[in-house]
């Protein structure tokens, strides 16, 4: 089961390489940062200073807890509480402590895809929290949804920390909240992290740090292609380079090459030529403001119940449910 994960993931991994790296203009998909290396570098990201997203988020739950949680069950409802892609749960254990601490009787959820950060997540919660009841789940985060949401029938609260729909660009975020709000009954609810508009240079620190952090996240798409599809990427021939857009909110991440250079595919029997200053496209971080969350959530069937932010207004996590009509 696990193989066959690993196996089909390698080849959609071949395939997009090959659908992106033949396009103008060129482009590859930011999900295939995260192997292992991918993931030891994002968690540094998170530790960075520039990178307020995280000590943000970490501060509104921290200081909010009573809040939120207020809103996930009343009177000892029993619940279910998700969580989509839950990384190393830093954050989330300031809400599973809570609730613990509240007597409150909720399973804890988490998917993902990977296998190793599910069991790594076990581990850690379980030495914190003893009595946490969790149940890990490997897959695809609707199908998933679907399934456990119809065997057990309770109130589903759904975690998307971190800003993580930001990598979707607004047509792809409807749709993605759209199956969400699929898998939702109407007393369900969706906590959502969504990064805000803010002074447009904090932003771009954030994408692009003095010590090179994101630089080498970024370029690790190349060194993946390299180890896992036979690649001969010369990483310091790209440059690492951030851009963002005030007005519509999207900062975007490329690598450019610094020369003419050809790149050889072994896996994919492809040879990719690169004009001087051409860009590889890898990255979307899209910020938000109020207004756009509205109309995000009115165009996929749900709405804000509510939402909390921390005390510099940098970041905002929203509170939403179906649409009640
Ligand atoms: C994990 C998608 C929220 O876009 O801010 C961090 C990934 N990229 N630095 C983000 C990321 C560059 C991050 N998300």
């Amino acid at each position: 089961m696990q193989k066959d994960i690993a196996e089909k993931a390698t080849s959609t991994f071949a395939k997009e390489v090959q659908e992106g790296l033949t396009s103008f203009p060129k482009y590859l998909s930011s999900k295939y940062f995260y192997d292992e290396r991918g993931d030891a570098l994002f968690q540094d990201i998170m530790a960075m200073p520039e990178y307020y997203l995280t000590n943000a988020e970490f501060e509104i739950l921290e200081t909010q807890k009573e809040g939120i949680t207020a809103h996930f069950s009343s009177k000892k409802e029993p619940f279910d509480l998700f969580e989509l892609g839950a990384g190393d749960g830093k954050k989330t254990k300031i809400l599973l402590n809570h609730l613990s601490e509240k007597g409150a009787t909720f399973e804890y959820l988490p998917i993902d895809i990977s296998q190793n950060a599910l069991e790594q997540l076990e581990k850690s919660l379980l030495s914190e929290l003893p009595s946490l009841r969790i149940r890990p789940l490997l897959g695809t985060y609707f199908d998933t949804l679907k399934d456990i949401g119809r065997e057990k029938g309770r109130k589903k609260v759904i975690l998307f920390l971190g800003s993580n729909i930001g990598n979707l660009l607004h047509p792809n975020a409807i749709s993605f909240l759209r199956q969400l709000k699929d898998v939702m009954a109407p007393n369900d609810l969706l906590f959502m992290g969504m990064d805000q508009k803010k002074k447009p240079q904090t932003i771009l620190d954030a994408y692009n740090d003095k010590a090179g952090i994101t630089e080498a996240f970024n370029k690790n798409i190349l060194k993946r292609i390299n180890t896992d599809l036979g690649g001969n990427f010369d990483i310091d021939e790209f440059i690492h380079w951030e851009v963002y857009d005030p007005e519509s909110g999207t900062a975007k991440s490329y690598l450019v090459s610094k020369k003419e250079q050809k790149v050889h595919i072994e896996a994919l029997d492809l040879l990719v030529h690169f004009n001087p200053w051409e860009t590889i496209h890898t990255e979307i971080s899209q910020k938000y403001d109020d207004d756009t969350v509205r109309w995000l959530a009115k165009e996929s069937g749900l709405e804000i119940v509510t939402s909390f932010e921390d005390s510099e207004k940098l970041f905002k996590d929203y509170l939403l449910k179906r649409t009640t009509v």
